[in-house]
C-alpha cells in the first residue's frame, strides 16, 4: 500500500509516498522550509500543503520533533512552547480531513531501520541516534520500539541539553568543522553508551550522510554505523507507523 510519510523538523518538513510493503519511496521527496514561528497553525497549513502536492487522499503517517503520547505533544523540544499538550493528531487529522498517525521523528526513522533496513533481524539493544536540528534517540529491544526516549535531553555542562551542544544545528550555528563537532558528537555517543549499554548505535539524520568526515572521532566500544536510509529514514518509517503503530486514543 503507498502511504504519505510526512517528517517533521525543526528547519525542514518533508514528505514523500512511500511503499509500505517494500519501505522503499514511490515518489521524490517534497520539501518546504518549517515555518520560523514553528507554531502549531503555520505547521498545520504546511501539512496540508504537502498532502495538495500529492493530491494525496488516504491515511498519513507523521513523524513530529517532540516527544508524543497518544499522539498529543509532551514536550515542545525545538519548537515553539505553545505545542505542549497540543493534540497533533486531532490538528493534522481536522486540517488535512484525512487520518494522521503521529509518533516521534527518532522513532519514525528507527522504526524504517528496523524493519527495512541495516537493522533488519538485529537482536538486543538498537539505539538509532537521529542528528538534525536536535538529536534524536530511538531505542529497540529485540526489534521492538520503546518509544519516547529522549537522550538529546540530557544535561552537560553549562547547556540544559546536550543537543544544544551536539546536534548539527549547534555545528552549523559555531561554523565548527566535522573533526571539532565530532569530538562534541563522540561524547554525546559515550553518554548514551554508558547509560543505555546498546548492542548497536545506528545514526540517521542529514549528517548520517556525512558520516566517513567524522568517523574517525568516534571511539566509543559500541559500534556505530550510519543508516543506509539517510535522512529519507524518518518519512519511510513514518508512512510504516500510520498501518502498523497502534492507534492514537
Ligand atoms: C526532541 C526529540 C526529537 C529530537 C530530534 C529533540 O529536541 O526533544 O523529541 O526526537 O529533537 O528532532
Amino acid at each position: 500500500m503507498e502511504v504519505l510519510g510526512i517528517d517533521i523538523g525543526g528547519s525542514g518538513m518533508k514528505g514523500a509516498l512511500v511503499n509500505t510493503i517494500t519501505g522503499e519511496m514511490t515518489t521524490k521527496r517534497f520539501r518546504v522550509p518549517t515555518p520560523p514561528s514553528r507554531k502549531p497553525k503555520e505547521m498545520a497549513r504546511v501539512i496540508q500543503e504537502i498532502v495538495e502536492h500529492f493530491n494525496y487522499k488516504g491515511p498519513i503517517g507523521c513523524g513530529f520533533p517532540t516527544i508524543v503520547k497518544h499522539g498529543v505533544c509532551k514536550s515542545p523540544g525545538n519548537l515553539d512552547p505553545s505545542w505542549l499538550n497540543v493534540n497533533i493528531h486531532e490538528l493534522f487529522s481536522e486540517t488535512t480531513g484525512l487520518p494522521v498517525t503521529v509518533i516521534n521523528d527518532a522513532d519514525a526513522a528507527g522504526y524504517a531501520t528496523m524493519n527495512y533496513g541495516i537493522g533488519k533481524g538485529k537482536k538486543g539493544l538498537v539505539v538509532m541516534i537521529t542528528i538534525g536540528t536536535g538529536l534524536g534517540s530511538g531505542m529497540f529491544l529485540d526489534g521492538e520500539l520503546i518509544p519516547n526516549f529522549e537522550l538529546g535531553q540530557i544535561p552537560y555542562k553549562e547547556y540544559d541539553k546536550i543537543e544544544l551542544w551536539a546536534a548539527n544545528s549547534a555545528k552549523e550555528r559555531e561554523g565548527l568543522s566535522y573533526k571539532k563537532w565530532g569530538k562534541r558528537f563522540n561524547k554525546f555517543l559515550s553518554l548514551v553508551e554508558i547509560i543505555t549499554c546498546p548492542d548497536l548505535i545506528i545514526l540517521g539524520g542529514g549528517s548520517s550522510k556525512d558520516f566517513e568526515k567524522y568517523s574517525e572521532c568516534i571511539t566509543i566500544d559500541t559500534p556505530v554505523i550510519p543508516s543506509e536510509l539517510q535522512n529519507h529514514a524518518g518519512i519511510i518509517g513514518a508512512a510504516a507507523a500510520a498501518l502498523h503503530q497502534a492507534p492514537k486514543d
